[in-house]
C-alpha cells in the first residue's frame, strides 16, 4: 500500500488512479472544463473546518463562541453565503466588505468593522450600514463623534488594541502586534480610548485584539498570553465605563499546514486556553474569534497548466497563471505544495523552478528561485494543482500585467459550479477613459 500524501483527506483531497479529485471530482476533468487558470473550492471542507471549530469550543465548554469569518481570506459571495447558513458572524475591514457581507444575507448586527487609516468617508459608509465599528485609533475615534454629532448613542463601537510584544504570524509581514505596528491602540492609551468613548457618549460593546495572521503550533502560547493581558484589559475597561462589556474579540491567526513539514494546528489546546482564561476573568460577556485562514485556507487550489517546459539555468516549467493569480510565494516566501494532478505519486520525478507568465523574475510558485521543486512527469499541457490556494488567493488577486483574474468554480456534495468568470479584456480595460 503507498503511503498517503500529507494533504490527503477523505472526501477533500483524495488520489485515485494516481490522480487527485477535490470534493470528489476529478482535477483534470474540471482543468478541461472549466479552463485554467483555475480557483476551486470545496464547500463542504468549508463547513467542516468551520464546525471543527465550533466542536473544539463547544468541547472546551465555551459553547456561545462568536465565531466572525474574516472574509479578507476570500469574500466570494457564495463562500459568504455558505458561512452564513452556519451562522457565523463577519469581520470585515472595508467598507465595500461591509456592503458585500449585508449584500450576501448578513445581518448589520453579526458584522463588525475592524479597519486601519480609515477616512470620514469610509465612517459615513459604515453608519449608514449600522455596522460595529471598531476603533483603531484615537484620531478615528474623534472624527467618529464629529460627524455623528449627538446622536452618539445610536452608534456601538469596540476598541482594538495593541496588547504589546506578542505578535505572532508566519512571516514578519503578517505579525500585527508589538512596537514596530501600524494596527490598534496602544496600551498606554487604551484606557483613555474608553475614558473618551464614554465621554463622546458612544455604546462600547468590545474590546478587540488580533496579533498575527498564519500561526503555528508554537505561536498558541504566545498568543495564550495575550488573551490573559486582554482580558484583564477588558475588566479595567469595564471599571472605566461603569457597566459590562458585550464580548471580548480575540481576533483570528490559527494556520494550516502548507508543507509536509507543518503540523495542523492544535485547536484543542487553542480553545481549552481560550476558555480557561476566560473562566479565571471575571467578566461575563461573550467571546469572539475571527478566523480566515483556518476556514478556507485548505479548501481551494489553483490549478494552472504548463505551457513551456524547458532547460535554462533551471529547469523552467512556464505555466498560464502568474503572481497576478496567487501572490504568496512572490509576497511571503511562501511554501505552497505543487502537484501533477494526473501522476501525483509517480517515482520519476525532476526538479523545476514553476514559473509564472508575468514579467517580473519573483513570478514563479516555488519558495525562492534557488529550491527547484522535484515534481513528477511535467510536459507542455500538464496540469498542476497548487494546494492550499483557498485564503488569501483570488482576494489578493489582480490584474498586474493586464492578464485576467482567474475563474472560480465552487464544489457543493460533488457537483462543480462556476461563482467567478474569469476576466475578459473587456471588462479588464472598461474603466479606463
Ligand atoms: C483584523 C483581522 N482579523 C482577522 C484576520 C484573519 O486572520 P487569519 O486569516 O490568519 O485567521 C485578519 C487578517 O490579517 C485581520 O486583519
Amino acid at each position: 500500500m503507498t503511503k498517503k500524501n500529507w494533504y490527503e483527506s477523505k472526501d477533500h483531497l483524495e488520489i485515485k488512479n494516481n490522480q487527485l479529485f477535490i470534493g470528489g471530482l476529478n482535477t483534470t476533468v474540471l482543468a478541461k472544463q472549466f479552463g485554467t487558470p483555475l480557483y476551486v473550492y470545496n464547500g463542504n471542507r468549508i463547513v467542516e473546518n468551520f464546525q471543527r471549530l465550533k466542536t473544539a469550543f463547544i468541547q472546551a465548554s465555551l459553547p456561545n463562541i462568536r465565531i466572525h469569518y474574516a472574509m479578507k481570506a476570500n469574500f466570494h459571495p457564495a463562500i459568504l453565503r455558505l458561512l452564513n447558513q452556519q451562522n457565523a458572524f463577519l469581520d470585515c475591514v472595508s467598507p465595500n466588505e461591509v456592503l458585500l457581507g449585508l449584500k450576501a444575507g448578513f445581518s448589520s448586527e453579526k458584522i463588525l468593522f475592524t479597519g486601519t487609516s480609515v477616512s470620514n468617508d469610509d465612517l459615513k459608509i459604515l453608519l449608514k450600514a449600522k455596522v460595529l465599528i471598531n476603533i483603531d485609533s484615537l484620531s478615528q475615534l474623534k472624527r467618529l463623534k464629529k460627524l455623528v454629532k449627538s446622536n452618539a448613542g445610536k452608534v456601538r463601537i469596540s476598541v482594538r488594541w495593541n496588547p504589546g510584544s506578542f505578535g505572532a504570524g508566519l512571516h514578519d509581514h503578517t505579525i500585527t502586534a508589538g512596537k514596530h505596528v501600524k494596527f490598534g491602540i496602544p496600551e498606554k492609551q487604551v484606557l483613555n480610548a474608553f475614558k473618551l468613548a464614554k465621554i463622546f457618549g458612544f455604546q462600547v460593546v468590545g474590546l478587540h485584539e488580533h496579533i498575527g495572521s498564519g500561526w503555528k503550533g508554537k505561536d498558541v502560547q504566545t498568543f495564550l498570553k495575550t488573551v490573559s493581558k486582554t482580558l484583564s484589559m477588558a475588566e479595567k475597561a469595564e471599571k472605566v465605563l461603569g457597566y459590562s462589556l458585550e464580548f471580548v474579540d480575540l481576533g483570528g491567526g490559527p494556520g494550516i499546514p502548507y508543507s509536509v513539514s507543518q503540523d495542523f494546528f492544535p485547536i484543542q489546546e487553542y480553545a481549552k486556553g481560550i476558555a480557561l482564561a476566560f473562566q479565571n476573568s471575571k467578566l461575563t460577556c461573550s467571546i469572539a474569534i475571527e478566523p480566515g485562514r483556518y476556514v478556507v485556507g485548505d479548501s481551494g487550489i489553483l490549478l494552472t497548466t504548463v505551457n513551456t517546459v524547458e532547460q535554462k539555468g533551471s529547469l523552467i516549467a512556464g505555466v498560464d497563471s502568474g503572481f497576478n493569480c496567487l501572490i504568496r510565494p512572490a509576497f511571503y516566501g511562501a511554501f505552497h505544495e505543487i502537484v501533477n494532478c494526473n501522476q501525483v505519486n509517480s517515482k520519476q520525478k525532476q526538479k523545476y523552478m514553476v514559473a509564472g507568465n508575468l514579467c517580473e523574475s519573483s513570478d514563479f510558485f516555488n519558495e525562492s528561485k534557488y529550491q527547484s521543486r522535484p515534481i513528477p512527469g511535467i510536459q507542455e499541457g500538464t496540469v498542476l494543482a497548487l494546494l492550499c490556494a483557498g485564503a488569501y488567493g483570488y482576494a489578493m488577486s489582480s490584474n498586474y500585467n493586464l492578464r485576467a483574474r482567474p475563474a472560480e468554480v465552487l464544489i457543493w456534495n460533488k457537483k462543480a459550479k462556476i461563482i467567478t468568470r474569469k476576466d475578459s479584456f473587456k471588462e479588464i480595460v472598461k474603466k479606463f477613459r
